[in-house]
């Protein structure tokens, strides 16, 4: 019999959601929609190693080289950062995973983290774009340095232009969002997510959402996906 990801015989203390998605997909406005909605936690690991590269932590100078041409972390790095985020029980409302895991190794060290604290995934949604709406979207998109939220210029404008709704800060365009890093990003980053993926799937714990449609109707989509 398949045996439930991140389970052993503990129970789960808290809802985890993870979101999966090539880049541009829409994992971080959803998650950050979401997170607000449930009261759960935004948990991204992009976000996360763009505030170590700007702190000049060891980290960051770490993870700067492979970010810069569009490659995946090393999985010690990006598994050793979310286990330190996720040992933090304080998220007890519910935590919303954005970019981890993405490789088959990370999703599998995610079964060992979780089952340590006594919690287990309670869906995978992965969030489907086409490749060409990817690109677009990447080029179009300005992001708060200070709570990470993402903007489009064209698809979802902040209220005032270059200030992010929510702290007032002005927004920034990502390094990684030329587009030669785009496509690096696409072509490098695709096929492990492709394996991560098919893990979900065999674990019984996928669904899939289609995320060519408008901002809200993903949300509502994902909203019913995870039962919330
Ligand atoms: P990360 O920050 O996670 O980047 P990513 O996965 O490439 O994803 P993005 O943030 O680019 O896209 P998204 O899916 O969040 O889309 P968004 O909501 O912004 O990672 C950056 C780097 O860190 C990686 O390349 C890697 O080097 C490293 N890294 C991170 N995690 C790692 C890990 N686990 N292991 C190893 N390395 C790791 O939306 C995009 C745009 O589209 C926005 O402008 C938005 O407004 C717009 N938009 C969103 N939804 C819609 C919609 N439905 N319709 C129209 N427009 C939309």
């Amino acid at each position: 019999m398949m045996s439930r990801v991140g389970v052993g015989e503990a129970s789960t203390t808290r809802p985890v959601v993870v979101l999966v998605g090539a880049a541009g997909a829409g994992k971080g406005t959803q998650a950050s929609i979401l997170a607000a909605e449930l009261g759960y936690r935004h948990l991204a690991t992009g976000d996360l190693f763009r505030s170590a590269l700007r702190d000049r932590t060891v980290l960051g100078e770490q993870a700067r080289v492979y970010m810069e041409r569009g490659d995946l972390v090393p999985d010690e790095l990006a598994i050793g950062l979310v286990a330190e985020a996720l040992a933090d029980q304080s998220a007890a409302g519910g935590v919303i995973l954005d970019g981890f895991p993405r490789t088959a190794a990370q999703a599998r060290a995610l079964e060992i983290i979780l089952a340590a604290g006594g919690d287990q995934i309670s869906r995978v949604v992965a969030i489907d774009v086409s490749e060409a709406d990817l690109v677009a979207r990447l080029s179009g998109r300005w992001s708060c340095p200070a709570c990470g939220t993402p903007y489009h210029l064209v698809y979802d404008p902040p209220r005032q232009p270059g200030i992010c709704n929510n702290d007032g800060t002005a927004l920034t365009q990502r390094e990684d969002d030329r587009v030669e890093v785009v496509r690096a990003r696409l072509t490098k980053q695709i096929p492990p997510m492709r394996e991560v993926i098919a893990h979900y799937r065999a674990a019984d714990l996928l669904s899939v959402v289609d995320g060519s449609l408008p901002i809200d109707e993903v949300t509502a989509a994902i909203r019913a996906e995870v039962g919330a």
